[in-house]
């Protein structure tokens, strides 16, 4: 079908065939849950993508996510548009506060393989979660010179993994960053027409991305980790989904290590082997 002078196509309403092959194949896959009422949703996402294929048809669009060839390369470009990426520096800041005021004086240096405190960003998105951790690590390590750490963010969508490696943020993103963190961490573009800032090359080298689905029976990761961030992320798996996932991911913590969800995440019924010690930040014992 062309498409019109203003690029739009006339798509016809996506079937509930093609819905319901597109949705469980992300819930069974990705684990995030698509009910019938994010049809409209998952219709408007996939419409920029099909636009780029000249793609006119749902059906279409769906064969070639399920073809041989689509399986290997259009399903990775389909998780970039399905996926929510929302996040922020500081966000829910009560948990940077705590990593700051009590994690932080409280882990035993002897406690951490090779002396690298070990955090891991599951769900990472862009990648600001994993360097506000990383300026409050590094500001911890400025008065404690034996301290030292890594961070390692995931997530299942490779775009939003490129954007969190690139660290590159327009101004309006970074205004919760404290003013002697920004003046610290942040580099201003040369060109002063971009209104864009970088995070500076000492914290980028902290920090590590990799891709890596949640939803995997084993996350192959190579020791444990002092804290686990997961951080709204679980709200978008369903209650099964999400006791998986939590299990796994604590299965990965050092004994007396810390989980951290988001404020509107918890663990209740999941009877897990893990205490409350603040809101939403939970320690193995
Ligand atoms: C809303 S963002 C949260 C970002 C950050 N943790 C925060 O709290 O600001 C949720 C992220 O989880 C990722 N995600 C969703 N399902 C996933 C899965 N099965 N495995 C890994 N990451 C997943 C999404 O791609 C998205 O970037």
């Amino acid at each position: 079908m062309p498409l019109n002078k203003n690029r739009s196509l006339s798509l016809k309403e996506m079937t509930n065939s093609d819905f319901n092959r597109l949705s469980s194949y992300i819930y069974n896959n990705y684990g995030i849950k698509m009910p019938v009422g994010k049809k409209t949703m998952l219709q408007c996402r996939l419409q920029k993508r099909m636009r780029e294929l000249k793609i006119s048809s749902y059906k279409e669009y769906c064969d070639l996510v399920f073809s041989k060839q689509g399986q290997e390369d259009e399903i990775y470009q389909m998780i970039d548009v399905v996926s929510t990426n929302k996040t922020d520096f500081f966000r829910e800041h009560a948990h940077f506060d705590f990593l700051k005021n009590t994690i932080l004086p409280g882990l035993n240096k002897n406690d951490s393989s090779g002396n690298f405190v070990k955090v891991w960003s599951a769900g990472c998105a862009s990648g600001e979660e994993a360097y506000t951790i990383a300026m409050v690590m590094s500001e911890f390590k400025e008065k404690n010179p034996d301290f030292d750490f890594k961070i390692l963010g995931t997530d299942i969508s490779n775009k939003i993994l490129t954007e969190a490696a690139n660290a590159i943020y327009p101004l309006n993103k970074v205004s919760d960053i404290p003013l002697n963190l920004k003046k610290k961490y942040l580099l201003k573009s040369k060109d002063k027409t971009l209104a864009k800032v970088r995070i500076v090359p000492e914290l980028r080298a902290k920090v590590k991305f990799a891709r890596l689905n949640l939803m995997e029976d084993n996350y192959n990761v190579q020791e444990k980790y002092d804290i686990i961030f997961c951080r709204n992320t679980l709200i978008y798996f369903d209650k099964e989904t999400q006791k998986k996932v939590v299990f796994n991911l604590i299965n990965e913590i050092k004994n007396n290590g810390y989980f951290i969800l988001g404020h509107s995440e918890s663990l209740i019924n999941m009877d897990t082997p893990i205490k409350q010690v603040s809101p939403t930040v939970y320690r193995k014992v």
